[in-house]
């Protein structure tokens, strides 16, 4: 079929969702809902068989919806209405939650429903759920509900919240009010329940010395008392601050008023007034908690979690310590777990475009990646392996391809691209990684083409190389480890080893790594302190979240001129 999909941003279902589809053979192209008016122009255009809505901040046109079928995916169980299904799912501790694929009509949310799925819930972020548990479940909905359109014969049913046995039903948007904190009467629990209803977006609002700050990217804090709502600790890039029954840390904050209204850092933010408290290391077994090292049997296993994926320069040199430290152990394999969100997205942009030259901050920053991507490329002593149970892009995709070998989980999603970063040209290795791997065309391709790929594309070309089924990060985490173990016991471990060292002697000889790197560090100079602005622009837009005012046309193929999406011919 001819898809089109309309969304408010091409965001991690999005991508998912044009991943899914153009495996199953359809025609996928992307319009951002930008207006009504650009909107009815893509239908034209595409003349799509069916639109498909990942991601909608309003209603669809009535045009539109007259005129082609429109699935909406909303992120709510059956009968649930509302901009803020997930925020109030969260605050509520419902047991389990849902999404619903429902075609647009008039109201909003309650045309019929044309697939439905439900899932158990998780004490976690808005957005890690949305990207985990929501992600899956609503590709299901969405696969199922494009089968019976396909096929015909199905019938949608509208649902009415007031019949019986309905749970969900209509919800307001959640605001401000709806999720502040009362530091004085809110448990940890509470406190915690309240910042993930709205985390990533919009933070929930609070104030801290004086400031009005919005909080993320929490967690509960061991060891810590104080009088209610003090700040007691800090620890890495995160703020210990009491509550009634403990206390909770808190990593990221924003301050919409502020000279950088974007998220940074806790002590980032507030550096001044957090100065004289006590410090716990950030991986120390009290503290925040980004890096975490454990071995099982001959393998071991390192997490690096930091948020968003993004990987400052401090946050690099931290993990590239902490994996030397894995390098002297007694193992065999050292396996790099990244995060359970996202894997890694390379440079910290919100940190880069914060620092006083963000040109300095970005050298130092692609500088530290690429210090780290150079050691587990000329590590001799183990066997590497990059497990993805998270999504990557750009420095992040080829840091992974770093290793001997790459895992990915079902479901991920890689954007093995820089170029949508202001033509940001990329180091970390990758036009060594690439072009070995996959290739020179292939690896041409890969970044011309700027489009997410899915873990059979990523090893159909090399960039990974196996996918493992697993239907959670826990599970696929499991496997891993078993994995590994398996290849540590192996009996012809040191044939391994020993093709290892020969292959990089002989990568070495053809052409050193440290011209590869000196060469794109050479293009990343120009991209930082030359006279094209683009990058830093593109840097400022992305940090600031600014609107797209049209839809690139990598992905609206409908309005690629050289036709790449097949013109519908009038019968
Ligand atoms: N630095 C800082 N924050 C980053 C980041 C980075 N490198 N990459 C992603 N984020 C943040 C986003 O700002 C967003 O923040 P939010 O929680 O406030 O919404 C969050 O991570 C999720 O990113 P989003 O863009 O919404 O996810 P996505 O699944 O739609 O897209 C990417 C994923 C990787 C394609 C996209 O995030 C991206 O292009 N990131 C920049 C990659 C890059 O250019 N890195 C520098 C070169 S190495």
């Amino acid at each position: 079929m001819r898809i089109l999909l309309l969304s408010h941003a091409f965001n991690n279902l999005a991508q998912r969702l044009f991943v899914e589809l153009r495996e199953r053979r359809h025609d996928v192209t992307v319009e951002l809902d930008i207006n009504d008016a650009v909107t009815r122009e893509a239908v034209e255009l595409a003349a799509p068989d069916l639109v498909i809505a990942p991601f909608l901040k309003r209603a669809i046109a009535e045009t539109v919806w007259r005129s082609v079928p429109c699935f909406i995916v909303h992120p709510g169980i059956r009968g649930d209405r509302g901009p803020s299904s997930l925020d109030w799912a969260i605050l509520d501790s419902e047991p389990t939650w849902g999404v619903t694929v429902l075609q647009a009509e008039a109201e909003m949310d309650a045309g019929p429903v044309w697939a439905c799925c439900e899932f158990p819930m998780r004490d976690a972020a808005k957005s890690s759920i949305y990207r985990d548990e929501v992600t899956e479940v609503a590709v299901a909905a969405v696969l199922d509900a494009v089968d019976r359109f396909a096929e015909g014969g199905f019938m949608p049913q509208r649902v009415d919240p007031a019949a019986a046995g309905v749970r969900g039903r209509a919800r307001p948007a959640m605001r401000q009010d709806d999720r502040a904190i009362d530091w004085s009467s809110d448990t940890t629990a509470r406190v915690l329940a309240k910042i993930r209803s709205g985390d990533g977006n919009p933070g929930v609002r609070d104030r801290l010395f004086d400031r009005t700050v919005h909080l993320y990217n929490a967690k509960a804090a061991a060891g810590f008392e104080g009088p209610p709502g003090y700040v007691v600790a800090r620890s890495g890039p995160a703020i210990a601050r009491a509550t009634i029954d403990g206390a909770v840390w808190i990593g990221h904050l924003r301050e919409p008023a502020g000279e950088y209204p974007f998220k940074l850092p806790a002590t980032h933010v507030l550096a001044r007034e957090v100065a004289g408290l006590p410090v716990v290391p950030v991986d120390a077994p009290a503290g925040f908690g980004e890096i975490a090292y454990r071995e099982v049997g001959d393998v071991g296993m390192l997490e690096f979690d930091f948020y968003n994926g993004a990987m400052g320069a401090e946050a690099s040199r931290r993990l590239l310590a902490a994996y030397l430290m894995a390098t002297t152990r007694p193992t065999k394999v050292i396996v790099l777990l990244g995060g359970t969100e996202f894997w890694s997205n390379g440079m910290d942009l919100n940190l880069i475009e914060a620092a006083r030259s963000p040109a300095d901050e970005s050298w130092a920053n692609i500088n530290a990646l690429d210090d780290l991507a150079e050691a587990i490329v000329r590590t001799q002593s183990h066997l590497t392996v990059a497990a993805l149970s998270g999504n990557a892009g750009a420095g992040g995709v080829f840091l992974a391809r770093t290793t001997d070998l790459v895992w990915l989980r079902n479901g991920v999603v890689l954007n093995p691209h820089y170029k949508d970063m202001g033509n940001l040209f990329g180091s970390e290795l990758w036009t060594y990684l690439l072009a070995r791997r996959a290739g020179v065309a292939a690896a041409r391709n890969v970044t011309e083409a700027r489009l997410p790929m899915g873990a059979a594309e990523a090893v159909a070309l090399g960039l990974a190389d196996d996918s493992i089924a697993g239907p959670t990060r826990s599970a696929f985490t499991r496997a891993v480890a078993a994995r590994a173990e398996a290849l540590a016991a192996e009996p012809d471990w040191s044939l391994r080893m020993a093709g290892k060292a020969r292959l990089r002697a002989a990568d070495e000889a053809d052409k050193p790594l440290a011209l590869y790197r000196a060469e794109e560090l050479e293009h990343m100079r120009r991209n930082f302190y030359g006279f094209d602005p683009s990058y830093h622009v593109a840097r400022s837009n992305f940090v600031r979240e600014v609107a797209k005012s049209r839809t690139p046309v990598t992905i609206a193929r409908h309005r690629d001129r050289r036709c790449l999406f097949p013109r519908r011919i009038a019968s």
